[in-house]
């Protein structure tokens, strides 16, 4: 059992959440967009934390324990997880260093950008090289393995855009990287939250749904489907943006094609999803279903949205409250969901996996209250959506509230979190004498 366990999957997620809390305190403090440009400085801290620091630390820790479970093989290097982490804090920290220094709040340390990006690199391959060596060495991998490849890859074209871009701001790279710093910050946002973080949070959602749900897999063909439209996607927008923006013609054409066949990826995801719903032989859905439901319904939402102010030609001025909801109510909404479900499970199996079948262990559900928790993940979803109103109806002050409220949500969530580890919810006769809780922030094994 114990070999199954990611060590330090957990420290991932405690760093991710901690990264979230501060995020979410910056919007409340008005920090960033709407209170600053989308492009200004400050807004860009606000969105690395987001995007580096919560989304990207607490997929790679959820990807650490999956990807050996996906392939049925040990995690290539499991020595390379905490240097990985450490390189990716050190790079987020100097990133936002870098962003400070070019909103004029700390001294002229320029070098600041190209170290980030240099940690970044470092820390993010180490992640790459051992996810893709550890889905490389099985023979067949499954269908949602892919997912994770091609969201590795994005990876490698987010993070190489986000350098080309530091050492431009550095005043580095000279005329190409100046070109590439004006016209290709979409490819780098699209390939990071779309290709990065949608494609890896579709392929993991294909199997976390059916294992909870108790759902028959979704047939291979049809994942293979969805995983090509979305490839090509990430693979035009890349791939075309770079070479509209070095024949220097307009990426407009890009942009819409990609968004078209990104509609068509995630009409054949939503197919793909329902039939799990309709298949599922759990007929009482757990809370983490019932919330990535939601997650699920944010995306939709923001499809719906994306499409309404394209008709209306209004697309432009309102992108932000568009990337709010894709940031907040998918990404963040179907990773707090399922962070819900994966921390008892984890905890369930260090702390009785060892004792299974030697004394009487409690059900992973009977380490979580989910009355309790469902209250805060309401007033989380709730709190996303409103925040998303006030960006569309340009109100920063009710933007605010509704930051605030969603630090308390997440505040609320994290609690459960912690209970669960500290199996503070079991009951007195499931925890006999020789089983204690485990270590808050890593596996012991
Ligand atoms: C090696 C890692 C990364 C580096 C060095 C980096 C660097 C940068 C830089 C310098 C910019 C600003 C360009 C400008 O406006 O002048 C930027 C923008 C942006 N980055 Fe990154 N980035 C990295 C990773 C990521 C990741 C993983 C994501 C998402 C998953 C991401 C999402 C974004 C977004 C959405 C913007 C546009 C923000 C806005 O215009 O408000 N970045 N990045």
């Amino acid at each position: 059992m114990g070999a199954n366990l990611s060590k330090w999957t957990m420290s991932y997620f405690a760093v991710a959440i901690a990264w979230l809390i501060l995020a979410e305190l910056l919007m409340t403090m008005g920090f960033g967009f709407p209170y600053a440009a989308a492009e200004a400085p400050d807004t860009l801290v606000v969105v690395h934390i987001v995007c580096i620091g919560w989304l990207s630390m607490a997929m790679c820790g959820a990807l650490f324990q999956f990807v050996p479970v996906l392939v049925a093989k040990p995690l290539f290097a499991e020595g390379w997880q905490i240097p990985a982490l450490v390189l990716l804090t050190v790079g987020l920290v100097a990133l936002l260093g870098g962003f400070m220094v070019l909103g004029g709040r700390l001294p002229a340390w320029l070098w600041l950008l190209p170290i980030a990006a240099l940690f970044l690199v470092a820390g993010f391959g180490l992640v790459v090289v051992d996810l893709a060596i550890t889905v490389w060495r099985a023979r067949a991998p499954m269908g949602p393995a892919y997912f994770v490849v091609a969201g590795l890859c994005s990876l490698c074209a987010t993070a190489g855009l986000g350098s080309a871009f530091a050492c431009a701001l550095a005043g580095q790279g000279g005329q190409a990287l100046g070109t590439l710093l004006t016209s290709g910050i979409p490819l780098h946002a699209i390939a990071g939250l779309g290709g990065w973080l949608t494609l890896t949070a579709m392929g993991v959602s294909y199997r976390l749904l059916a294992m909870f749900m108790l759902s028959s897999d979704v047939d291979g063909r049809r994942i293979r489907t969805t995983l090509i439209a979305g490839s090509a996607t990430i693979g035009l927008v890349v791939a075309g943006g770079l070479l509209v923006i070095a024949m220097e013609t307009r990426i407009d054409v890009v942009l819409v094609s990609a968004g078209l066949l990104g509609l068509a990826t995630l009409a054949s995801y939503g197919r793909d999803i329902l039939s799990l719903y309709h298949s599922r032989k759990r007929t009482k859905l757990e809370l983490n279903t019932k919330m990535a439901a939601w997650g699920l319904s944010s995306l939709v939402a923001a499809v719906l949205l994306a499409v309404i102010l394209a008709i209306s030609r209004t697309f432009p001025a309102h992108l932000e409250a568009f990337a709010f909801l894709i940031a907040f109510g998918w990404l963040s909404g179907l990773v707090l969901a399922k962070l819900y479900k994966i921390v008892a499970f984890l905890t369930w199996l260090e702390t009785y996996g060892p004792a299974l079948g030697r004394i009487a262990t409690p059900r992973v559900q009977d380490l979580v209250i989910e009355r309790r928790a469902a209250k805060w993940f309401a007033a989380y979803f709730l709190s996303v959506w409103s925040g998303t109103v006030a960006l569309l109806l340009d109100q920063p002050s009710m933007f605010r509230i509704a930051a605030f409220a969603m630090t308390v949500a997440t505040l609320g969530i994290v609690r459960q979190l912690i209970r669960t580890r500290r199996l503070a919810d079991v009951a007195g006769s499931l925890r006999p004498s020789g089983i204690s809780a485990p270590h808050l922030l890593y596996a012991s094994i």
